[in-house]
């Protein structure tokens, strides 16, 4: 039997690449795309898009029932800045939409379900550097609360009901195909646009403010990653540490300024996004993911930055 792929949230910073590598992989028609909003990007012309809510029922049973997917990839969630700003609705949709999918797999043998966590699963009491796999966790957003609860929920259906369901925690993730969501790692996009556009960019978060973050390349090319390791060879079933390249603000754009001599930072403050950084790792140990399925990341920040760069500037 051949793939059936439900890419579900296919429109954010993640979906819109997931779906065009996954497309290449196992064919256009076979990837489905869905969203609550109508795509901008390539997925609107290149293969299958369904409307769909995760938070109904209906509708997310009734693509099940048409696709009768193999592999479901759910995506959509509220992030950690815009989450504070409404945070019944972010736990709403981060938790009641993770469980409407783990039921439906369930109930359609979907073989593989994926589930992105992230960062923000630490907390004030985690150690700040590497990060380990297992350690304190006390998340202070009602993202991060979101996401470590769904990562037990995760555990807890392959326990339970021996579902194939896999994570990842992500840290920040940079791209420039589509715009993040709302996160307290947007700065590193929004330093890139600027840059170009302004030859300036006022940071939200502090100078030495260091984060764990990724190129979009590594992030898309680590999931699918994951997703192809061998079962039996997948000892986490929370969700795997995941790391690419720690930096600060004033790092970045010290690195940006090797291609944009001109370029200023300034940093404005008081912005609640710095107490939710203040909060997080500033690096991951993800000797797990390293072992168990091989991940190994390719860009560096000074890769990184002169990729962003050429690519937005076409
Ligand atoms: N990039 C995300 C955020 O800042 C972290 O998962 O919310």
């Amino acid at each position: 039997m051949s793939d059936k792929i439900l890419v579900l949230g296919s429109n954010g910073q993640i979906g819109t690449e997931l779906v065009t590598a996954l497309r290449s992989g196992y064919g256009s028609d076979n990837v489905v795309a869905c969203d609550i909003r109508r795509p901008d990007y390539e997925i609107k012309n290149a293969g299958p898009f369904e409307f769909v809510n995760v938070l109904d029922k209906e509708i997310l049973k009734a693509v099940f029932e048409k696709y009768k997917p193999t592999q479901v990839y759910l995506l959509a969630a509220l992030l950690s800045a815009t989450g504070e700003q409404n945070p019944k609705l972010a736990w709403d949709l981060n938790m009641n939409g993770l469980l409407n999918v783990l039921d439906l797999a369930l109930v359609y043998k979907t073989a593989k379900v994926y589930w992105p966590s992230s960062i923000a699963v630490f907390g004030p009491n985690s150690p700040k550097v590497n990060t380990p796999q297992f350690c304190t966790m006390d998340p202070n957003t009602v993202y991060g609360i979101s996401k470590l609860a769904g990562e037990r929920w995760c555990e807890y259906y392959h326990q339970k009901y021996g579902l194939d369901v896999r994570s990842i925690r992500y840290p920040g993730l940079i791209s420039w195909k589509a715009a993040p969501g709302g996160g307290t790692t947007d700065y590193a996009v929004h330093i890139f646009h600027e840059a170009l556009k302004k030859g300036s960019y006022s940071s939200f978060l502090s100078a030495e403010t260091e984060l764990p973050m990724m190129y979009m390349d590594d992030a898309i090319r680590g999931t699918i990653q994951l997703m192809d390791a061998p079962a039996e060879n997948l000892s986490i079933r929370s969700s795997y540490n995941f790391a690419g390249v720690s930096f600060t603000p004033e790092v970045l754009a010290a690195e940006i300024k090797k291609h944009i001599p001109d370029f200023k930072l300034t940093y404005s403050e008081n912005d609640p996004r710095q107490e939710i950084a203040d909060s997080w790792p500033k690096s991951i140990d993800d000797s797990y993911a390293n072992k168990e399925w091989g991940w190994k990341p390719d860009f560096d920040l000074a890769k990184m930055t002169a990729d962003m760069l050429m690519n937005l500037k076409k």
